[in-house]
C-alpha cells in the first residue's frame, strides 16, 4: 500500500445548482485520524459518500488506498469499511445476527470467533441474542462499527460516530477509534465536536461553504482561536468598573456587565483570579469557564458562526 490513505486534489459536488464541495484538496497519510470538522449542512456526508464511492464526484482526483475512486471503484470498495450517519443495523436482527450477517456477505473467514471477539470488545455479548431494536442509540452505533470491522479494513470512514451519544459511551468510542489506529488502521472522522476532533484527530480541517477553510493539528488551529476564558459578571456598573481596574488584562462588555478573563482554565488560575477579586473586596454574581467551541472556531476562521455556515 502507499503511504498516503487518502489523496484528493480539486473535488467538486454539486446537488444541481448547489455547490457542496468547492474544489477540496487532502492528504491523509496512513495510520493517522483525519477530522473533518463542519456544522450540520457543511457537506461532511455528501464528502465521505464520494471518498467511499457511494456517489460520483463531479470533479477532480482522489485516490483512496491508491487506487482511483473512479476507475477502481472495487478495488477501493474492498479496503475500506464505512460506518455511515445512520445505522446500517438490521433492527429485526439481533447484535450476533447482523455481525454474521456480514461474515456471511464475504466479511470474513472463521466467522464465529471474529463475531464473538467483536462482541465482547464492544462490551454487546450479553446483548447479543436481543433484536437490535431493543438496543439503545449507543449501542447501535457500537453494533454498527462492529459490522464495519467484519472485514478488518485498513481505512474506515466514520460520519458523526458519536453524536446523540452520552458522555460515557462516547469515551468508550474514543477508546475503540484509537486501539484501531494503534493497529495501524487509518481513520477519517466527522464530527460537530471541536473536542472530539482535539482528542482524536492527528489533522483537523474545517469545512465551510464547499472549501476547507482551515487544515492543521489541534494545537495549530487553537493557537488562530479564541482561547479558554473565565466569564465574570458583576452585580453593578461600579463593581464592573472596580473589578476591570484590577484585572487589566480583561475585556469588558458594559451591556451585560461583564468581563472577559483570558487563562487556561486550570485550577491553579481560577484560584489566583478568584484571590485577586479577594484581595480587592470584590465579588461576582456569576463566574463561569468558557472553552471554545465550534461557533468560536467558525466566528474566529471564516468571520461568521455555524447558522451562517449550514446555510
Ligand atoms: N441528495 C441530495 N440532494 C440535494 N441536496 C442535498 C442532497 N444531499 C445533501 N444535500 C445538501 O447538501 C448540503 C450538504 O449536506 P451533507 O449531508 O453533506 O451535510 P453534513 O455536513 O453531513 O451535515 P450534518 O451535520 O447535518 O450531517 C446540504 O445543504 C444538503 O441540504
Ligand atoms: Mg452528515
Amino acid at each position: 500500500m502507499t503511504e498516503t490513505a487518502i489523496t484528493a486534489s480539486g473535488l467538486r459536488k454539486a446537488y444541481q445548482d448547489k455547490v457542496v464541495l468547492d474544489g477540496i484538496d487532502l492528504d491523509v497519510p496512513n495510520g493517522t485520524i483525519f477530522s473533518l470538522l463542519g456544522p450540520n449542512g457543511a457537506g461532511k456526508t455528501t464528502m465521505v459518500n464520494v471518498l467511499t464511492t457511494l456517489l460520483k464526484a463531479d470533479g477532480g482526483t482522489v485516490r483512496v488506498a491508491g487506487y482511483d475512486i473512479a476507475t477502481e471503484t472495487r478495488k477501493v470498495r474492498s479496503a475500506i469499511g464505512v460506518t455511515g450517519q445512520f445505522a446500517a443495523v438490521d433492527e429485526l436482527l439481533t447484535g450476533e445476527e447482523n455481525l454474521q450477517l456480514m461474515v456471511d456477505l464475504g466479511g470474513a473467514k472463521d466467522g464465529k470467533r471474529v463475531v464473538g471477539g467483536l462482541l465482547e470488545r464492544f462490551e454487546l455479548t450479553e446483548a447479543a441474542k436481543k433484536p437490535a431494536s431493543t438496543y439503545s442509540g449507543g449501542m447501535r452505533r457500537k453494533l454498527d462499527l462492529a459490522m464495519t470491522l467484519v472485514g478488518r479494513p485498513r481505512i474506515i470512514f466514520l460520519d458523526e460516530p458519536t453524536t446523540g451519544l452520552d458522555p460515557r459511551s462516547r469515551r468508550t468510542m474514543w477508546a475503540i477509534i484509537r486501539d484501531l489506529v494503534a493497529d495501524g488502521v487509518t481513520i477519517f472522522l466527522t464530527t460537530q465536536y471541536l473536542e472530539e476532533a482535539d482528542q482524536l484527530a492527528d489533522r483537523i480541517a474545517v469545512l465551510d461553504q464547499g472549501r476547507l477553510v482551515a487544515e492543521g493539528t489541534a494545537d495549530e488551529l487553537k493557537r488562530r482561536i479564541p482561547g479558554t476564558h473565565v466569564r465574570l459578571r458583576f452585580a453593578t456598573a461600579a463593581e464592573l468598573d472596580a473589578a476591570a481596574r484590577v484585572l487589566t488584562d480583561a475585556t469588558r462588555d458594559d451591556e451585560t456587565l461583564a468581563l472577559r478573563v483570558p487563562g487556561d482554565g486550570g485550577s491553579k488560575s481560577l484560584r489566583l483570579l478568584l484571590d485577586r477579586l479577594d484581595e480587592y473586596a470584590l465579588s461576582a454574581e456569576e463566574f463561569s469557564v468558557h472553552t471554545p467551541d465550534l461557533d468560536d472556531v467558525f466566528l474566529a476562521l471564516t468571520g461568521h458562526t455555524t447558522e451562517v455556515a449550514a446555510k
